[in-house]
């Protein structure tokens, strides 16, 4: 029985768009903060007597789609070891899930490090990202504590994700809709290629934005991260509200917010704002500002719905043996 433990993470320079739909290998590379929030924890439990995988989802068993694609993955692992025997996966998510919370990126991060020990694979921090990459792409990163770069590559050896250095940076997360999105990202994605006339364009210029925040990230300009981040996403946005039919993540509520960095800045408090395939938007700072942005939001926006967080660490195993549920896993992790 192996356990572990992974995070969300937050992309400033996004992944949206598949160069190799099977191996998961990105149009651009893509740069992250893995966050301290929000924990995923799995168990993997080999069975040797079971002829199927059992996939348990915060105590209910899992839809069969989503227990298939825990299914494909578990194959990649066991070919990797040479071996057949069937598995238990227990997860338990913290976060809403399908809710662009990054849920399937700590999803597929712990559960790449919880299967490759159960299974016996002795796999460095590369050859861990590599293989969460296979789950979802940016469960890539958050097997990466801090702050990731996950490197497009051209084939499964050279798309991976590592640490990269730079200034400390925190988040808060106004939470807008908690509920599962309408379009997943895989297809949002796949049709944003297919259909949307700015998607050459939005690969283009993301791999100069890479560029740009990795030397911005060299000379620890954070004016110059947050501009990029800010942009960076407003640029995704727009490539998926050019598909046809039309995808739109951002709500109302969630434009107003991006006026709310802006706002921000303007009183002289430095934040940008960003937002994945839903209606949440996450704000980045400077780590020593996380508390003052969080205050400056909550005096505008419901402070319940606010979530402050820091860099977390990178997915990891944990001694699983004495854990009674999924609840006391997600104490002891954050004590
Ligand atoms: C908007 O990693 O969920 O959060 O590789 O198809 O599983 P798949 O997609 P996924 O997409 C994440 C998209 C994003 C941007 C990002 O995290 O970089």
């Amino acid at each position: 029985m192996s356990t572990a433990v992974a995070h969300p993470n937050i992309a400033l320079i996004k992944y949206w768009g598949k160069r190799d739909d099977d191996l998961i290998l990105p149009a651009t590379g893509s740069l992250s903060l893995t966050l301290d929030v929000f924990p995923t924890t799995t168990t993997v439990t080999l069975d040797p007597h079971a002829d199927a995988d059992r996939v348990v989802f915060d105590g209910a068993p899992a839809e069969p789609r989503a227990a298939a694609r825990i299914t494909t993955f578990l194959d990649l692992v066991r070919a990797q070891a040479g071996v057949t025997t069937r598995a238990h996966v227990d997860t338990r998510n913290s976060v809403p899930t399908g809710a662009g919370l990054a849920s399937s990126a700590s999803g597929f991060a712990a559960l790449a490090v919880a299967a490759a020990d159960a299974y016996g694979l002795d796999l460095d921090e590369q050859a861990l990202s590599r293989l969460a990459r296979r789950g979802s792409g940016s469960a890539c990163r958050s097997v990466i504590a801090g702050t990731a770069i996950w490197h497009a590559g051209t084939d499964d050896a050279t798309s991976y994700a590592e640490p990269v250095a730079g200034p400390a940076l925190g988040m808060v997360i106004a939470v807008v809709d908690a509920g599962a999105k309408a379009v997943s990202s895989r297809e949002a994605m796949i049709r944003t290629r297919d259909t949307s006339p700015y998607a050459d364009a939005w690969v283009r210029s993301t791999a100069d934005d890479l560029e740009a925040v990795r030397r911005a990230f060299a000379r620890q300009d954070f004016t110059a991260i947050g501009e990029l981040t800010e942009s960076n996403a407003l640029r995704m946005h727009a490539a998926i509200m050019a598909c046809r039919p039309p995808i739109r993540y951002l709500a109302p509520r969630s434009v107003a917010l991006f006026d709310e960095a802006a706002r921000l800045r303007a009183a002289g408090l430095a934040a940008y704002a960003t937002a994945d395939a839903g209606p949440n938007v996450v704000f980045v700072c400077r780590d020593a500002d996380v508390e003052a942005v969080h205050g400056a939001l909550a005096e505008r926006f419901e402070g319940d719905r606010l979530v402050a967080a820091h860099a977390g660490p990178g997915a990891h195993l944990i001694d699983g043996a004495h854990l009674i549920d999924g609840a006391h896993v997600i104490d002891e992790v954050r004590s």
